[in-house]
């Protein structure tokens, strides 16, 4: 019933980091020009649940767009567009704030990390934003959502969504869309604490490689990433208790697109002075081409802006008369 359709976003809240290229853009990048319809997005709506200065907010907008592009993504395969020109988002977003329940949003992780012990302090945006996630998804009746480990909970909490409207209206809808999240590097861990996330809003940039990082750059921080003392082991169970070990064994897989064990296969038994400086290497390789394009393209900020108005006409197209029927099955 539902064409297989693939949605998914990035928020424009600071420079991309290596976990949002390994655990989402290389992936809408394999996942294009195959059975798949792709459609991805530059989340600005989700990126001011949190504060953003106004003209960084459109610099950032415009970097992740170049992200995607100089990574691969072509205009014409997929649909590329800014979140807030498609006003489908926001109005479905409020649909759905009538549809979830306030203790699904407090069951969410990523609000209790994020909120830490101020949630009184923070934004009723930031508090309702997996409504609004399902909002994004389900504006184009999305089948498939590749996302890294971190969002998991949300694409789960937009299938239930899905499930109570179809269940309360009487209808089949909304598909229940399902999250991909595969390879070796869908949780990229910071380089200074192996039991944190790599985000764009980390505290220190030593903490994580950035996409647009210069090749000196990429070698310190690899060098100074903290590690245990012991060599790399000689099979993928030795990296069960060493969450910095396996981190960096995990980003090198996803590089090089191997498996961890590959990668130990080659390194058993190598010491960090071997596998980091290998490791910058590999990372250089990838990303140096990638980081040239965005700053090439991020040049010419109006022939972007053009590319994303063109995609905002096409998801348009799709996205606003799935909210209009949505609007009529509830009485609207
Ligand atoms: P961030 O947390 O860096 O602000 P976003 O919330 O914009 O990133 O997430 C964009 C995409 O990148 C999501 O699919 C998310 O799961 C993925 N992602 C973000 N950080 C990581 C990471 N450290 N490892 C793997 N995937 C990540
Ligand atoms: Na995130």
């Amino acid at each position: 019933q539902f064409a297989p359709r693939v949605f998914s976003g990035i928020k424009p809240s600071g420079g991309l980091t290596l976990g949002n290229y390994l655990g989402a853009i290389k992936r809408f990048v394999e996942m294009q020009g195959g059975d798949f319809e792709t459609i991805y997005c530059v989340v600005d709506l989700h990126a001011i649940t949190v504060w953003q200065d106004p003209a960084e907010l459109r610099r950032a907008t415009r970097e992740v767009a170049a992200g995607y592009l100089a990574s691969g993504i072509d205009p014409e395969t997929s649909i590329l567009f800014n979140q807030s020109r498609v006003s489908a988002h926001a109005e479905l977003g409020w649909l759905f704030n009538c549809v979830a329940r306030v203790g699904w949003m407090n069951r969410m992780t990523q609000f209790k990390e994020k909120a830490g012990k101020n949630a009184e302090k923070q934004s009723l945006g930031l508090y309702a934003y997996p409504s609004l996630m399902a909002a994004d998804i389900l504006a184009y009746h999305a089948t498939h959502v590749p996302v890294g480990d971190d969002q998991k909970q949300h694409v789960e909490l937009t299938r239930d969504i899905a499930a109570k409207f179809n269940h309360d209206y009487g209808v089949e809808f909304f598909p229940l869309t399902t999250p991909v999240i595969e390879g070796p590097a869908m949780r990229v861990m910071n380089l200074r604490d192996g039991t944190k996330k790599m985000s764009k809003s980390g505290e220190s940039d030593m903490e994580r490689i950035n996409m647009t990082d210069d090749a000196d750059a990429i070698a310190k921080k690899f060098k100074k990433a903290r590690t245990d003392p012991a060599p790399l082991p000689e099979t993928v169970e030795g990296l069960a208790e060493r969450p910095e070990a396996k981190n960096l064994v995990d980003i090198y897989a996803g590089l090089a697109n191997m498996t961890a064990e590959q990668v130990i296969a080659e390194y058993a038994g190598a010491g960090w002075g071997q596998f980091k400086p290998a490791l910058a290497d590999l990372a250089v390789e990838k990303l140096a081409p990638i980081s040239s394009e965005m700053a090439r393209l991020m040049d010419d900020p109006a022939e972007i802006d053009r590319t994303l108005e063109r995609g905002a006409e096409r998801a348009r197209a799709i996205a606003e008369p799935i909210l209009a029927r949505t609007s009529e099955i509830m009485g609207l």
